[in-house]
């Protein structure tokens, strides 16, 4: 028999399930506990109807939350880009060629080093309520550096993705061709036996349309699924063969046209926005309310990697959607938790309902509309995982 715990006395309950509470998307409870059972959600509702259990906490008034779902990272790199963020911001444009950097810095790592900086972000994020999470090869772009980096991320988490197809490894720049037939072939076959997932970067200065297509059909043919960095830095044919080869996820989608947007309100892909890129690369926002409005299903993530976007925050990433992408405080934590679990295709996370993993966050905040009220404020003081408190 497992142990129950329920937490109560919780002023506001996100349980992500619409037949609950104001049965709004956000099934949103007042008043309200969470029972726990070993690492599984036993039962939601209001305090003065919960079951009787062996142990009881008291949330103290304040709100709980899903465990933030981040589907899409980068952890598995070496070094950093300190240098080029600081020129950035004193003007110089981000381009996909930066990549490079932490290539060489990449390869230059132990295993152990790679595995304590991943360890050390995901200390990090899971300190700031992200209890599932996603991470990718593509920094080592050889067969050997990127499988390591696989057997690496495949130690913490169910969620690894091949990027092999990041950019051109530097060696065969001249011959882009020979480094997508590498991709889809001995790099391929080392590295599907560790990854779920298979993705490409589409994007000027990385890899066509064409290109794409090859990468994810040969990922597809050997078992991994599609997911795909798309529209992120210019007008592309990301978005849509995203929705062609019903890839999980769509990322990026910065420049999105009329077409783009009418694809994946059509099709079963998830957009996935990450403001952390355009935060620190000083670009133009993602319309998140255009994708809201046109009924796609949106998801916010991190993007946390040494270029783009070093955050590991997903409340940071909370508040710019909800400030700067046109997104409601409800809509924004919406796609952190339940938005990351639908590109992840996942069901098991991302919601507090019967039957869900007991992945939780306490805030130390009445409400769930504090995370993009008070920005920047590190609100997150409980955190439980299958059921276990970690926080
Ligand atoms: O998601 N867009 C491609 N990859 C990363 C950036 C990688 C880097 O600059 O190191 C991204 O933003
Ligand atoms: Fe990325």
């Amino acid at each position: 028999m497992s142990t129950s715990t329920v937490i109560t006395n919780i002023a506001a309950l996100v349980t992500n399930d619409p037949s609950l509470g104001d049965n709004s998307p956000l099934g949103l409870v007042r008043d309200a506990a969470v029972v726990i059972d070993g690492d599984r959600v036993a039962w939601t509702g209001e305090s003065s109807k919960a079951p009787a259990t062996d142990n009881r906490v008291d949330a103290g008034g304040r709100a709980v939350l899903p465990g933030f779902v981040d589907s899409h990272s980068h952890l598995l790199f070496g070094g950093d880009r300190t240098e080029e963020f600081n020129a950035r911001m004193s003007g110089r444009p981000y381009s996909a060629g930066g990549i490079r950097t932490t290539v060489a810095a990449t390869r230059a790592a132990s295993d152990a080093e790679l595995e304590a900086g991943l360890t050390r972000y995901l200390a990090e994020a899971l300190r700031q309520g992200t209890t599932t999470f996603e991470t990718k090869s593509g920094y080592g772009l050889t067969t050997a550096d990127e499988a390591r980096a696989l057997r690496v991320a495949a130690r913490h988490t169910d969620e690894v993705t091949f990027l092999g197809a990041h950019i051109v490894a530097p060696e065969l720049a001249d011959d882009p061709a020979a480094y997508v037939a590498l991709v889809t072939g001995e790099m391929l076959d080392a590295c599907a036996p560790h990854a779920r997932w298979i993705d490409v970067f589409c994007e000027k200065g990385a890899f066509d349309g064409d290109q794409a297509r090859a990468v994810l059909t040969a990922g597809r043919a050997k078992g991994l699924h599609p997911r795909i960095h798309a529209n992120q830095l210019s007008y592309g044919p990301g978005v849509q063969l995203a929705v062609e080869l019903d890839a999980a996820s769509a990322d990026h989608c910065t420049h999105l046209t009329d077409a783009d947007v009418d694809a994946l309100a059509a099709g079963n892909t998830v957009a996935t926005l990450l403001p952390g890129a355009e935060f620190s690369t000083r670009a133009e926002w993602p319309d998140a309310r255009r994708l809201v409005d046109a009924g796609v299903t949106v998801a916010l993530s991190t993007d946390c990697n040494p270029g783009s976007s070093f955050t590991s925050s997903v409340p940071f990433c909370v508040a710019l959607a909800v400030r700067d992408m046109g997104m409601t405080p409800d809509e924004a934590v919406w796609s952190a938790t339940a938005g990351g679990a639908a590109a992840l295709r996942r069901d098991d996370v991302g919601r507090l309902a019967p039957g869900a993993y007991a992945d939780l966050t306490l805030l130390d905040a009445p409400s769930h509309v504090h995370l993009a009220y008070r920005p920047g404020v590190p609100l997150v003081s409980g955190v439980w995982r299958r059921g276990v408190r970690v926080v």
